[in-house]
């Protein structure tokens, strides 16, 4: 069966690369992937799929029936959306939107996610179960999988694979992660309201510039005195608003940032521990606070059964020195993660980078590039692992 999927996936490489380049030159932004998911609706019906298209707002999902009708199914992700990035590569399919560019590989992603499709859709009848294919919208935004599963997405779903480009992986391999592999992304802002007053005279008014600075300083402090290190916290204030003049202190301050954590339980308590903290801070000099804290999407925890699949689906395909075991978890964010409140699931990362170039651009760099070679690796790793599924579960 390997055999017939790589044959497969390697038959079908041109028109894959030729199908990665069409979205790499016409980008879309997050909620805006019209074109981008008429586009994949139209090779999904080619290929014979159930294609319902609209699905959590710009999303399409394309589906096999499998050979037993009352299966459940496993859904496959992929996302859509292209970043507000102005293209710098010398490509000759760059891309022709100003402004927009596919600098976080989900180009790549939406190929694959055809791909797996167009292959599995030829071998139908050794497929069991169901399989649903998800073309996300919004990921960029942390909002498109809680459209898609608004929208029953995930219904009967009983697991869900995805995939995310990674360009420190060399193409022709992939990394495989157990547990935590990406971070939960929280927002926050805090506002300190003290008293305004002439700058000559600061024991007259209540500095809200100095005290927003001491309460940056003592987050930052007591995350290394009373956060368990072995938990990861990072907190970073990416914003501040504030004052009106050179020579009159500032009542009033906005502090806006990000919080990242790996641990559900360090989470959850993270919005008392900062307001603890501020207040502490705004009461000792008197001044009043407000602590507005967000929750943004949780972190990805792979499933350990669903990653060891993958692991030994990819082994199989390419041999253990081209599959690695990803010691580290990223703290970046995903929303992947909001599908496995539904289902259990496993993320994997395909390597897209060019074994013989000194630099390989980072996800969201304007001269990010992939090795396109990675595609068939992503597509037979995927059809893969979904046959594997499908054996092990009957
Ligand atoms: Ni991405």
């Amino acid at each position: 069966m390997l055999t017939q999927i790589k044959d497969l996936a390697t038959k079908l490489a041109p028109r894959l690369i030729e199908i990665r380049r069409h979205i790499h030159t016409h980008p879309e932004l997050s909620g805006q992937e019209s074109q981008t998911a008429a586009f994949v609706a139209g090779v999904l019906s080619s290929n014979g799929l159930y294609v319902q298209e609209r699905v959590g707002k710009t999303g399409v999902i394309g589906e096999l029936p499998g050979t037993n009708k009352d299966s459940r199914l496993l859904a496959v992700r992929t996302d859509m959306d292209a970043l507000p990035i102005q293209e710098r590569t010398s490509l000759e399919y760059a891309s022709r939107a100003k402004g927009i560019m596919h600098a976080c590989g989900h180009d790549v992603h939406t190929t694959v996610g055809l791909g797996t499709a167009m292959v599995l859709s030829q071998m139908s009848e050794e497929l069991p179960g169901k399989v649903r294919f998800l073309f996300q919208p919004a990921e960029e935004i942390a909002q498109g999988a809680n459209w898609m599963v608004a929208d029953r997405a995930m219904e009967n779903a009983s697991a869900i694979l995805g995939v995310h480009v990674f360009p420190s992986i060399p193409a022709g391999s992939i990394g495989v992660r157990y547990g935590a592999l990406t971070a939960a992304a929280d927002e926050l802002e805090i506002i300190i309201v003290g008293e305004s007053g002439h700058g000559a005279r600061p024991h007259q008014a209540i500095d809200a510039i100095w005290i927003a600075s001491q309460v940056i300083t003592t987050l930052q402090q007591a995350i290394s005195r009373t956060q368990n290190p072995l938990r990861p916290v990072v907190l970073s204030i990416g914003q501040i608003n504030g004052g009106r003049a050179p020579n009159v202190i500032a009542d009033r301050v906005q502090l806006l940032g990000t919080v990242r954590s790996l641990h559900p339980e360090t989470r959850n308590n993270l919005p008392d521990w900062i307001e603890k903290i501020v207040a502490s801070v705004c009461d000792a000099n008197g001044a009043k606070y407000e602590v507005n804290y967000r929750r943004g999407v949780p972190s990805v925890q792979n499933d350990y059964t669903l990653t060891q699949l993958l692991q030994s689906a990819a082994e199989e395909a390419w041999g253990s020195d081209r599959v690695q075991v990803l010691p580290e978890p990223s703290l970046g964010s995903e929303d992947f993660s909001v599908y496995l409140d539904h289902a259990p699931g496993s993320m994997f990362r395909l390597g897209v980078g060019f074994k013989d170039r000194a630099i390989n651009h980072p996800l969201h760099h304007p001269q990010f590039e992939v090795d396109e070679s990675s595609i068939v690796t992503g597509v037979v790793t995927l059809a893969y692992t979904v046959y594997k599924y499908w054996q092990s579960s009957d």
